[in-house]
């Protein structure tokens, strides 16, 4: 993930003076920046925060997933990004002497800051290989979804299968330990990824990513979303990824 700015690059931000804290509806394509009016320690020593990626253009003229759902969508995504950064501002003052596992401030954050950060990844995930012309991956992809699922219409079956049985995500992950791809289901953005696995792929199922275009017909958003896919983007996910020997 390339948007985590230090604090340097932080302050380089802020002193151009873009400052938006709010769900901004603009400067999807022209490259929206968002940043907060100070930096942000998260209770270790690591600083960073989250600045939002603009829409690439090919995703707003897309066959089947309208402008308009991926104009609300990047709406939803620039909120995560603003409470990721807003939890973490928050967890900077939090007790950790105060912890407690019913309710305190630390156990709150925590837990929204994963749902909150899941939002933000996932997003970028989704969008980043949004844009394409479908069809099948090429080289190592191809092969190694034809060696774990059988072909690839059976892993596509698979994800759509997986799609419509899910209430939020499904990704498709490359297991470092075990060396597969799998289509993992999850149920929220911070449900039920599993350790040590990298997803290289992300298909949205929350309602607002089709309901505008497709009502309650998921399938169809599914199908549009395949026919939508730029293998590349996922290629390169995959080719960046160390590979179990
Ligand atoms: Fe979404």
């Amino acid at each position: 993930m390339s948007n985590y700015t230090g604090r340097r690059d932080f302050m380089k931000t802020s002193a151009l003076g873009a400052l938006s804290l709010g769900v901004a509806g603009s400067g999807l394509a022209a490259g929206s920046s968002l940043a907060a009016e100070s930096s942000i320690t998260t209770g270790s020593n690591l600083e960073y925060r989250f600045e939002a990626k603009p829409l690439k253009e090919s995703t707003l003229t897309m066959d089947g997933i309208s402008r308009k759902t991926m104009e609300e969508h990047f709406k939803l995504y620039q909120g995560y990004v603003n409470k990721s950064n807003e939890i973490l501002g928050l967890l900077k003052t939090a007790d950790p002497g105060k912890g407690n596992q019913i309710y305190s401030d630390i156990r709150v954050l925590k837990h929204e800051l994963t749902f909150a950060i899941g939002g933000v990844k996932n997003h970028e995930i989704y969008f980043d290989h949004l844009g394409g012309k479908g069809g099948r991956p090429e080289g190592q992809l191809l092969a190694d979804i034809e060696e774990n699922f059988g072909s690839f219409d059976a892993w596509a079956a698979d994800l759509k299968g997986t799609g419509i049985a899910a209430r939020g995500w499904v990704w498709l992950a490359y297991d470092h330990d075990t060396g597969t791809l799998f289509n993992y289901l999850g149920d929220a953005q911070n449900t039920f990824p599993v350790w040590n696995a990298t997803a290289i792929l992300a298909l949205d199922t929350y309602e607002h990513a089709y309901f505008i275009d497709y009502a309650v017909n998921r399938g169809a958003y599914i199908d549009a979303f395949m026919k939508n896919i730029d293998w590349a983007a996922v290629e390169k996910r995959y080719d960046a990824i160390p590979k179990k020997s």
